[in-house]
C-alpha cells in the first residue's frame, strides 16, 4: 500500500485558477490520510490473479478512495452529520466554508470518473469499472444510504431496514471495490462471489463504525464520535452487547467465506480480511 500512498500524492487533483485555496481543499481531505481500506481491498484481488497489472489498477483503486473522499467530505457538512474533525482534521466546511466543502466534494466525486476512463485498461475495461463505481457509490448504492439515514434521523427504522440503510451507504462500495479488482484481471467468474462476501463485509464495516462511535475518543478515531445519537446505528437501536453480537455472528460467517476461496485469493487477502472482520474485537 505505500506505492498506492505514493500514486496518489503524485496524481492529485490539480487546478490552475484564481480561486485562493480551491485546489489546497482538494487536496487536503485526500491528503489527510484515512485506512485507505476500499483501495486495499480491489488491489488485493489484482495481487491474487495477476500482480504485473497492480500498476494499472492503482488508477482505479485511487478513483474509488476519491468517491469515498466526497462521501465523507458530505457526509461531514452541517446539513448532514456536521462535524468538525475527520481522518484527524478539521473538516473543510470548518477551515474553508460549506460552499468550498460542497464544491470540493462535487468535484472528487467527477474526478473519480474522469481518473477511470484515462486507467490504461482496455476501454471495454474500463467502461464496465465505470458502471460498478457509478451504480453502487451514486443513486442507487451509497448516495441512496446516505438520504435514508439522513430523513430517518429521529425516526427508528427496524433492524432490517437499518441493514437496508447500510447495505447502500457503505457496503456496495466495499463490495465494488473487491468486484472492481475481478474485473481488472478478468476474472468475472469470481466477480458475484467477492461481490455478495462485500455486501456482508461492508455490513460488518458500518456495524464497527457504529460500535467505534461509543467507544472510541474523537482523538482515537480522528472523526467526532458520540455523534449518532439521533441516528438508526445498531447500538442506538439495540445496545452495544447486542451489536457486539450481531457483528461477531457476521465475522464468524465472514471468516469462514474466507476460507472457501481459492488459495491465490486466500494468500493475498487474508491478512487485510482478517484484520478488519475482527476491528470491533481489539
Ligand atoms: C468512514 O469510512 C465512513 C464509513 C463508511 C463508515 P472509513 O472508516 O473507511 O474512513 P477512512 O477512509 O478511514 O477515513
Ligand atoms: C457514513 O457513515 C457513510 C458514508 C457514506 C460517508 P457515518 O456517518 O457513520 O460515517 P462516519 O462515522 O462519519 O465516518
Ligand atoms: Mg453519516
Ligand atoms: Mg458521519
Ligand atoms: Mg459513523
Amino acid at each position: 500500500m505505500q506505492k498506492f500512498e505514493a500514486f496518489l500524492l503524485d496524481n492529485l487533483p490539480k487546478s490552475q485558477s484564481i480561486h485562493p485555496h480551491y485546489e489546497k481543499a482538494l487536496q487536503e481531505m485526500l491528503e489527510a490520510g484515512g485506512k485507505r481500506f476500499r483501495p486495499a481491498l480491489l488491489l488485493g484481488v489484482v495481487g491474487a490473479y495477476n500482480s504485473l497489472m497492480l500498476e494499472g489498477a492503482r488508477h482505479a483503486a485511487y478513483a474509488i478512495e476519491l468517491l469515498h473522499t466526497y462521501s465523507l467530505i458530505h457526509d461531514d457538512l452541517p446539513a448532514m452529520d456536521d462535524s468538525p474533525l475527520r481522518r484527524g482534521k478539521p473538516t473543510l466546511h470548518v477551515v474553508y466554508d460549506e460552499v468550498t466543502a460542497i464544491l470540493v466534494g462535487d468535484a472528487l466525486n467527477t474526478y473519480a470518473f474522469e481518473v477511470l476512463s484515462n486507467a490504461p485498461f482496455s476501454d471495454a475495461t474500463r467502461v464496465k469499472l465505470i458502471r460498478e463505481l457509478a451504480s453502487n457509490g451514486g443513486l442507487n448504492g451509497m448516495v441512496l444510504g446516505q438520504a435514508i439515514d439522513c430523513h430517518f434521523e429521529n425516526s427508528p427504522l427496524s433492524i432490517a431496514d437499518v441493514k437496508i440503510l447500510h447495505t447502500n451507504k457503505t457496503a456496495k462500495l466495499i463490495a465494488a471495490s473487491l468486484k472492481m479488482g475481478a474485473i481488472i484481471v478478468a476474472r468475472e467468474d469470481v466477480a458475484d462471489t467477492l461481490y455478495n462476501f462485500g455486501i456482508k463485509l461492508g455490513l460488518l464495516f458500518q456495524i464497527q463504525d457504529d460500535i467505534l462511535d461509543v467507544t472510541q475518543s474523537s482523538e482515537e478515531a480522528g472523526k467526532l464520535t458520540g455523534n449518532d445519537e439521533d441516528k438508526n446505528s445498531f447500538v442506538t437501536l439495540i445496545g452495544l452487547n447486542e451489536t457486539m453480537r450481531e457483528a461477531n455472528i457476521l465475522a464468524d460467517e465472514l471468516e469462514d467465506e474466507l476460507n472457501t476461496f481459492d488459495e491465490n485469493l486466500k494468500k493475498s487477502l487474508s491478512s487485510l480480511l482478517t484484520k478488519y472482520i475482527n476491528r470491533h474485537r481489539n
